[in-house]
């Protein structure tokens, strides 16, 4: 590599720090709104707001109150918010025949925010594990996640969300070819511009906990999700598999969760070039919130911090549970 700077004492680092507009001029990257997806929690009723107890700060709204939410974030400028159901466990079942309902809570949902905010853009979470009874994202077979068959189901819960108005389906499930079936029945049905932001390169995380909670699956689940979900060693598979998803028709790609997972956003986007998104998952975010309650960092700056070393990894955008507390700081 060439040199940049003469060398020292013509050439002094700190003079590009010396003061913010200095800095300002000479940053390379900056996080705005344009670049978060809030994730929310619904859940059934009407005027209800609910805090999860292991996310400070993260209420489970009902449908009306979703659509209060999403009206709120698109006044603020947020481009997308993303759903996930705490489904009522007398739903869950076997078939997980609640997913593909039309009238499901998350279909509820995407209909409300669809007449109250319709420039917010909707995005779903294509899984299993809200309506299934052992808490899997894909169908339990004589102890074995199957992967054909929850493929043909996860097309028929895409169908229904896309019918419902999701303007981009997140397909989470990890399992293999659903990518494919997903967008062939999305052409078939007519939904060419429904996009998909796959849950591309998802390990089997243990900062999953607190969502978990969240939607009511924690008590549900019966062993891991190693079968389906990746290996935390692992850097080429994700590679691999983003790969695989980018050529089966998704129209962007997600590596969760985040803040531990720097090194493949990096990689994904030098390789790729495609839209690439982090999920800063419900672990990571009760760790910023955990320590900031206790005064032991300073939470406003650390996620600010957290958010922008995303956009430095390469990524395009974060969904983060912090969206509306940093689009209000971004504002000013
Ligand atoms: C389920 C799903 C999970 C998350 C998003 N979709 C949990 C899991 O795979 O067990 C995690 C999100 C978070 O932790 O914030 N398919």
């Amino acid at each position: 590599m060439k040199p940049t700077i003469a060398p020292y004492p013509h050439g002094r680092f700190r003079r590009a720090r010396q003061s913010e507009a200095i800095r300002g001029l000479v940053r390379e990257n900056t996080l705005t709104v344009d670049d978060l997806i809030w994730p929310v929690f619904v859940r059934d009723g009407e005027g209800i707001e609910e805090p999860v107890p292991s996310m400070p700060g993260v209420v489970r709204r009902s449908v009306d109150l979703i659509a209060k939410a999403a009206t709120e974030a698109q006044a603020m400028g947020i481009p997308a918010i993303c759903l996930f159901p705490y489904t009522d466990p007398s739903l869950k079942t076997q078939d997980c025949a609640e997913a593909w309902n039309p009238d499901n809570l998350s279909n509820r949902a995407i209909r409300a925010i669809k007449q109250a905010a319709p420039e917010i853009a909707v995005m779903t979470d294509v899984a299993l594990d809200p309506y299934n009874i052992n808490g899997h994202d894909g169908y339990v077979v004589d102890g074995k996640i199957v992967n054909d068959e929850t493929v043909e189901a996860l097309v028929k819960m895409t169908l229904a969300q896309a019918e419902a108005g999701a303007d981009i389906i997140g397909p989470s499930d990890m399992m293999d070819g659903r990518i494919g079936a997903m967008r062939q029945a999305l052409e078939a049905a007519g939904h060419h511009d429904v996009m998909i932001l796959s849950y591309a390169a998802k390990y089997a995380s243990a900062f999953y906990g607190p969502f978990r909670d969240a939607v009511g699956a924690s008590g549900a689940l019966t062993g891991d999700k190693k079968t389906y979900q990746m290996d935390p060693a692992n850097s080429n598979e994700a590679l691999r598999l983003i790969q695989r998803d980018l050529t089966e028709g998704a129209d962007m790609v997600m590596i969760k969760p985040g803040m531990p997972y720097l090194d493949i956003c990096r990689k994904v986007k030098d390789t790729f070039g495609a839209p690439t998104y982090a999920y800063q998952v419900s672990g990571e975010y009760a760790m910023i919130q955990a320590a900031a309650q206790n005064g032991w960092i300073d939470g406003e700056k650390v996620m600010v911090e957290s958010l922008l070393a995303f956009k430095r990894a390469g990524c395009d955008g974060i969904l983060t549970y912090f969206a509306p507390q940093v689009a209000r700081l971004l504002q000013g």
